[in-house]
């Protein structure tokens, strides 16, 4: 309707204005190519939903890739890479940003002088094959109809009562990975499945499809779950379904709660794992392909555990294990072993941490080589001499740290290099 568009019109307005430009370009071309292009799927949703944008999805009844190439001319920056056997191509700005182009499916169009209702039978179709009525929904580009909302299947109505709703009952059969999908979208936007999702959801967990599911896409569908700001709310939710003791074949004591939100995925991901045993961590990853950094802080973090359940809690030992584990990971450590049930290590394993991050440590072998000391064991000692300094807060600047050097250099000196 009008209104709708004025409040499209209105959001875009509010939004960047290069997206502004892009989409009016987009149908400036269309419209002289004498094709429709429309903006779809998540572009759509995210703009009704004042949430920002950002990759721009584009479906135009033609030829795809030619409309993209004319696009891209006029465009002026943006690299474009055609997948004409797929009808689709994709332009790559500078920054980071890039828009799909797909095309429609061909079959009816291709009749000279095709009527506008089999054109838009074809919108249709192709919105048609999405996941859900929120991210099935459009809007047209042409200069004549900018703005207008194209929204069969009720998406506005689910964003409004915030539901998550399949466009069939059988979407989950046909890709289960839609499961991982519905429950992602619900927790990042604070919605709920629809009664019907909820049930065909559970309906297609206990028919089993999800064993179809290879361990790749699986585990590309579950990290996506670790970039989300909302990623313990969607983990509660795969527990919750049954989601992930399906796909383990049983139940962990996964660690969806904490306040731990700010990590990297990677972080996440270890602080979720934070209740398995050692084997039980072992067990999660043969059952995935995670990338390689992943499967190895996960190897390191549960071999760490165990060596500092067995270390005594004092500074020097502590820094024998970690002392060349990355900081964010002895932080991770830190505030997991110092929670409730810790062994007496963790208050020190604490205070190791916050030493850790306040050292600023800037002598090196090569400032000692090039201060005068000949390479060998006594470079080493001043290194463990200063490094332990900076631990035991004995100094606190690179200030302090130049003085301790310089004395410690000079008793070299007396003592023939040879300070331990
Ligand atoms: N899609 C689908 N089934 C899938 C994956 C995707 O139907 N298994 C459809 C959805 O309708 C989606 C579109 O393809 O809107 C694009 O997919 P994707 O880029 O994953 O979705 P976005 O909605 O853009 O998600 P995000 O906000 O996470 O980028």
């Amino acid at each position: 309707s009008q209104a709708v568009r004025a409040d499209i019109l209105d959001l875009l307005a509010r939004g960047s204005a290069d997206t502004r430009e892009l989409l009016r370009l987009a149908g400036e071309t269309a419209a002289e190519e004498g094709l429709s292009v429309y903006a779809v799927g998540g572009f759509v949703r995210d703009l009704l939903l004042l949430t920002p944008t950002r990759d721009l999805d584009l479906v135009v009844e033609g030829n795809g890739p030619r409309f993209a190439g004319v696009l891209a001319a006029k465009l002026g920056s943006g690299e474009l890479t055609l997948h004409t056997r797929f009808g689709t191509a994709n332009i790559l700005f500078p920054d980071g940003r890039h828009v799909d182009i797909a095309s429609m499916r061909r079959e009816y169009y291709e009749y000279p002088g095709a009527l506008p209702e089999v054109e838009k039978s074809t919108l249709r179709d192709d919105l048609f094959r999405r996941d859900f009525t929120v991210n099935a929904m459009a809007i047209a580009l042409n200069p004549e109809c900018f703005g207008e909302l194209v929204d069969y299947y009720g998406g506005m109505r689910d964003l409004l009562q915030g539901e998550i709703r399949l466009l069939h009952n059988l979407s989950f059969i046909e890709d289960p990975t839609r499961i991982l999908r519905a429950l992602r979208f619900a927790g990042r936007y604070g919605f709920k499945p629809a009664k019907e999702t909820a049930g065909a959801l559970r309906t297609a967990l206990d028919s089993g499809v999800l064993e179809n599911v290879s361990r790749e896409r699986f585990t590309e569908e579950l990290l996506l779950v670790y970039r989300e700001a909302e990623y313990r709310a969607i983990g509660r939710a795969l527990v919750e379904y049954g989601v992930l003791s399906r796909w383990f074949a049983r139940e962990y004591p996964w660690n969806f709660s904490g306040e731990d939100g700010d990590g990297s995925p990677l972080q996440r991901w270890l602080h979720t794992l934070s209740c398995l045993s050692g084997q039980e961590a072992e067990e999660v990853l043969q059952r995935l392909r995670l990338p390689r950094p992943f499967a190895a802080y996960t190897r390191t973090y549960f071999r760490l555990r165990g060596e500092l359940a067995q270390v005594p809690p004092n500074l020097p030992d502590l820094d024998r294990i970690l002392n060349r584990v990355p900081l964010w990971l002895v932080k991770l450590l830190a505030r997991e072993e110092s929670g409730e049930g810790a062994a007496g290590g963790g208050k020190v394993l604490a205070e190791y941490a916050e030493a850790l991050e306040k050292m600023k440590l800037s002598v090196n072998g090569r400032v000692l080589l090039a201060a005068g000391l000949r390479e060998g064991k006594t470079i080493g000692a001043v290194l463990a001499r200063i490094r332990s300094a900076w631990l035991a807060g004995e100094i606190k600047s690179p200030r302090d740290e130049e003085t301790l050097m310089r004395r410690l250099l000079a008793q070299t000196e007396r003592k023939g290099q040879n300070l331990v």
